[in-house]
């Protein structure tokens, strides 16, 4: 069996198909290159020793989708990354988001859809709890009326899955993603931001490396212990093993039902002066900061129960903070040759 991988040269996508690979999975990749580089496909083949198949598709191409089923026609598990993530971006130019997003979806849907037994992970988000009113947040917790388009497209897209679900023989898992930081304890592979960084982590390695001039920390009247943010900050190799491991699970047809949601996180809230205090521990740099006004649009904290994930997916993510940051920054230095 041959497993797809959408996105799979992305900062997560790239980390489960080495994850998938060290474990013996045969792996095509789609991508379409808009926010990452064909220099991946090297990095996977420095930590695994192979290349995965790589067709370059805009999931947009009903077509493109059509023919790459008729080419692979052994694809019967799809881990599907593909997708665009920018917040901000999303508002600006919502069908962008739509079209992108929930278009490839839905095209990705339909080739599965006509084999007897497929295999889905999803990529959904926290997003799609809101603020929660309890910490940490359970699988049960409410959605909320998404903030943005893009969060939107998450929750539509979980949707779209149950609703085919009933009528086909696809067999899905969504996982909502906390926050992926880090990178390969290899460095071969790791986060490529295009321009200016919108997440925390990579912001802070561009800072402490002087591409930045100084991070701005978004709020410090928050209800925390110390006023900032609070987010479950998961490494990404520990997110890239969890896909694995629910694969394996609709392989072996070990799934309650026929879609099932799982949190990925630590279980653990860390503030954004936390993260900032681990990062200077872990690198030995000091960190130019400033306290600025809150970002529109942010919770106040998010961290994952992560009971469901460990009892029933049989997945613990491993990796500590320091070890994601300590990986995020070696990563940095590596990409800028310092
Ligand atoms: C964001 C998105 C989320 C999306 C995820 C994808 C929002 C509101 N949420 O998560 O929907 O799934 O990215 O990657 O945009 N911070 C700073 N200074 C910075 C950057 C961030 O203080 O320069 C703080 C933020 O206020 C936040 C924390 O760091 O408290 C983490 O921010 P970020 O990495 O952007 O992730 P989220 O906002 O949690």
């Amino acid at each position: 069996m041959k497993i797809l991988v959408t996105g799979g040269l992305g900062f997560i996508g790239s980390h489960t198909v080495v994850e998938l690979q060290n474990v013996g999975f045969d792996v095509v990749v789609i991508d379409d290159l808009s926010n990452s580089s064909l220099d991946v496909l090297n990095g996977i083949e420095a930590i695994t020793g192979k290349k995965p198949d790589f067709e370059k598709i805009d999931l947009r191409e009903k077509q493109a989708v059509k023919d790459f089923f008729v080419k692979y026609t052994d694809v019967t598990g799809v881990i599907h990354f593909a997708a665009s993530k920018a917040v901000g971006e999303s508002v600006e130019n919502p069908l962008l988001y739509y079209e992108n997003n929930i278009g490839s979806l839905v095209y990705l849907l339909q080739e599965l859809q006509k084999k007897q037994e497929s295999h889905f992970i999803f990529s959904s988000s926290c997003t799609v709890y809101g603020q929660a009113e309890k910490m940490p947040i359970t699988e049960e917790a409410p959605i909320q009326g998404a903030m943005s388009p893009y969060g939107n497209t998450k929750q539509i897209g979980e949707e779209i899955i149950k609703d085919v679900a009933k009528v086909s023989g696809i067999n899905s898992v969504l996982l909502r993603y906390f926050n992926p930081v880090g990178a390969h304890p290899s460095v071969n592979i790791g986060e490529l931001p295009l321009g200016v960084p919108l997440n925390l982590v990579p912001f802070i390695t561009q800072t402490a490396i002087g591409i930045r001039e100084q991070l701005s920390v978004f709020g410090s009247d928050y209800q925390t212990t110390d006023g900032t943010c609070v987010r479950d900050y998961i490494h990404v190799v520990d997110l890239a093993k969890a896909h694995v491991t629910a694969l394996q699970r609709l392989i072996d047809k070990k799934n309650a039902e026929k879609v099932e949601v799982f949190n990925l996180g630590t279980g653990t809230g860390n503030s954004v002066l936390e993260v900032i205090n681990a990062f200077e521990k872990v690198s030995g740099q000091k960190l130019n900061y400033k306290i600025v006004d809150r970002r529109a649009g942010d919770v106040t904290e998010a961290y994952a129960d992560t009971t469901k994930a460990n009892n029933i997916l049989g997945w613990k993510a491993e990796l500590s903070l320091d070890d994601a940051l300590a990986s995020a920054w070696k990563w940095e230095q590596k990409v800028r040759g310092k």
